[in-house]
């Protein structure tokens, strides 16, 4: 059976990720292409109906992002959403106006029951949508009728039933859309009469039936690092080529404690073909007395490769390596006027030159919330698949100054009791991240009868969707509280605890 999808066009927006999971979400498999995709290239991919994102430019703009004028005239059904909405209009005819009243957040919209599109029994005469655009479509395009309007922009949406071309200025994929589910489900089961039959379930035996066929009885190397990613992306892997995979897990010795013999663990009870290699000593020696961040994360990289290379050269013989590619890694991107494909880079990522017949990357496909789906039904446990993003080159990005194997200690010490406290608390869900630092300065402080003069640690919690704008996170007093107080007591080496109130920018998540 061939895989019905779904394209989303992408003309730069911030929300075409967030469209793609929507079909997703409603079992049908959505993939995203530049605008720059021709008629051709479409039909070869197979897809079945077009959305059209939206983007930041204004189709008037020298350099605004176009479509080719035959995807309206491939037959199959097109959405556009805002920019896309736009462009659908002035490609076939219509007039997009500047500067008209623009419309941000918010906005009650009239719909025209009669659409297809808002037939919906949960959608009423009047829905709030979520608007964002300064033009506005003022004439339609020959064979369109508005379905839509609000008090300041005459065509919230249009369409040519006839044709299967509709066009929405809101965004229905945001969640402040009260009925964007609705609407993107008319389009995909009424309209373009999607089945909806894809699931994760069957993501996975799909998975495994391409990677059997593509490894057929060849050998597979995976570079393990507890993360999900790697972690699922070698669980599919195994059960596909069972034990022809092998899978190295390079401990650097800067994980949080204890995370190094929980990743053993948990991997062993899979059966996997499992190499640790302990090289934290290693690791510290080539970090001795740097100080310097970049530098530090640098040495942690090559080392991490250097590593890898010496398990694989004493293997031998392998064919191909499985590397943990998730689909935010290779989206095209629509901005820009050529398109562009992010490589995926690791830290502690592996070695371009090494010697294989190629890469399997089963995860190629997924967002990050569908890998850890597959995750809890490969039967990964819920701490490793939810977990919090721990930076590649580990602890080593977390102690200011030079690293030590005491400082090392340190450090994983208090970082695990913020932890326990925060999960304690409830809070670990809601904390985006949450790390302890230690800083490099010493402090005077007082024990029973003595002096101390100890280090400082710093607590850092920060709430964020994208990791590129951080808040900090109101932890509550008494939770802070009680960490500073555990930390200065069961761990020798700090008698201080300050907590981390800035947000990013200017700060960053990471101390370094
Ligand atoms: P920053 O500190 O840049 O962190 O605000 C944003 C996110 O990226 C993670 N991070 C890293 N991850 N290797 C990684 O794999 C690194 O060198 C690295 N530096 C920062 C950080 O933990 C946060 O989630």
């Amino acid at each position: 059976m061939d895989l019905e999808k779904i394209l989303i066009l992408d003309f730069g927006g911030q929300y075409s990720k967030l469209i793609a999971r929507r079909t997703r979400e409603c079992g049908v498999f959505s993939e995203i292409l530049s605008y720059t995709s021709s008629p051709e290239r479409i039909r070869e991919k197979g897809f079945k109906a077009i959305i059209l994102s939206g983007g930041p430019s204004s189709v008037y703009e020298e350099n605004a992002p176009k479509c080719d004028k035959g995807i309206f005239e491939m037959g199959l059904p097109v959405l556009g959403i805002c920019y896309g909405a736009q462009l659908m209009a002035n490609t076939l005819g219509g007039y997009v106006a500047g500067s008209g009243s623009p419309e941000y957040g918010s906005t009650n919209v009239e719909v025209d029951k009669s659409s297809i599109l808002f037939s919906s029994s949960n959608i009423g005469n009047v829905t709030e949508t979520w608007m964002s655009h300064v033009d506005y479509i003022k004439d339609l395009p020959a064979g369109f009728r508005v379905t839509a309007k609000t008090s300041s922009c005459p065509v919230a949406a249009m369409e040519d039933a006839g044709k299967m071309l509709y066009a929405v200025q809101f965004h229905p994929e945001v969640t402040n859309t009260v009925n964007g589910m609705d609407i993107i489900k008319s389009f995909l089961f009424d309209v373009c009469k999607f089945k909806g039959d894809w699931k994760m379930s069957s993501f996975i035996d799909d998975a495994v039936a391409k990677i059997k066929e593509k490894a057929g009885d060849g050998k597979a190397l995976c570079a393990l690092s507890g993360g999900v990613d790697s972690s699922v992306a070698a669980l599919l892997v195994q059960k596909a080529i069972g034990d022809r995979l092998t899978c190295v897990f390079v401990d650097h010795g800067l994980l949080r404690k204890n995370e190094g013999d929980e990743v053993e663990a948990i991997f062993s009870k899979f059966g996997l073909n499992l190499i640790r290699v302990n090289a934290g000593e290693r690791f510290l020696a080539k970090l001795k007395d740097v100080e310097d961040p970049e530098q530090k994360r640098k040495i942690i990289g090559s080392e991490f490769i250097a590593v890898f290379e010496e398990e694989a050269k004493k293997l031998g013989n392998i064919d191909y390596l499985v590397q943990g590619t998730i689909y935010p890694d290779v989206i095209e991107s629509g901005a820009g006027s050529s398109a562009m494909i992010k490589s995926h880079h690791n830290v502690g990522g592996l070695p371009e030159h090494m010697d294989f017949k190629g890469l399997i990357e089963p995860l190629r496909e997924l967002f990050k919330d569908e890998v850890r789906r597959v995750g809890l039904d490969l039967g990964l446990p819920e701490n490793l698949v939810m977990r919090q993003p721990f930076p590649g080159p580990g602890l080593g990005v977390r102690i200011i100054g030079k690293i030590t194997a005491e400082k090392v200690a340190i450090l994983q010490d208090a970082d695990a009791i913020f932890r326990q406290e925060i999960a304690a608390a409830g809070l670990d869900k809601e904390i985006s991240q949450y790390f302890a630092a230690l800083t490099d300065m010493r402090s005077v402080g007082v024990m029973g009868d003595f002096r101390t003069y100890h280090y400082t640690v710093g607590l850092r919690a920060v709430i964020t969707s994208d990791f590129m704008t951080a808040e900090w996170a109101r932890i509550p007093h008494e939770v802070l509280a009680k960490t500073s107080n555990r930390i200065v007591n069961e761990v020798q080496g700090i008698n201080r605890v300050v907590y981390d109130i800035t947000t990013k920018p200017p700060a960053t998540v990471e101390w370094l």
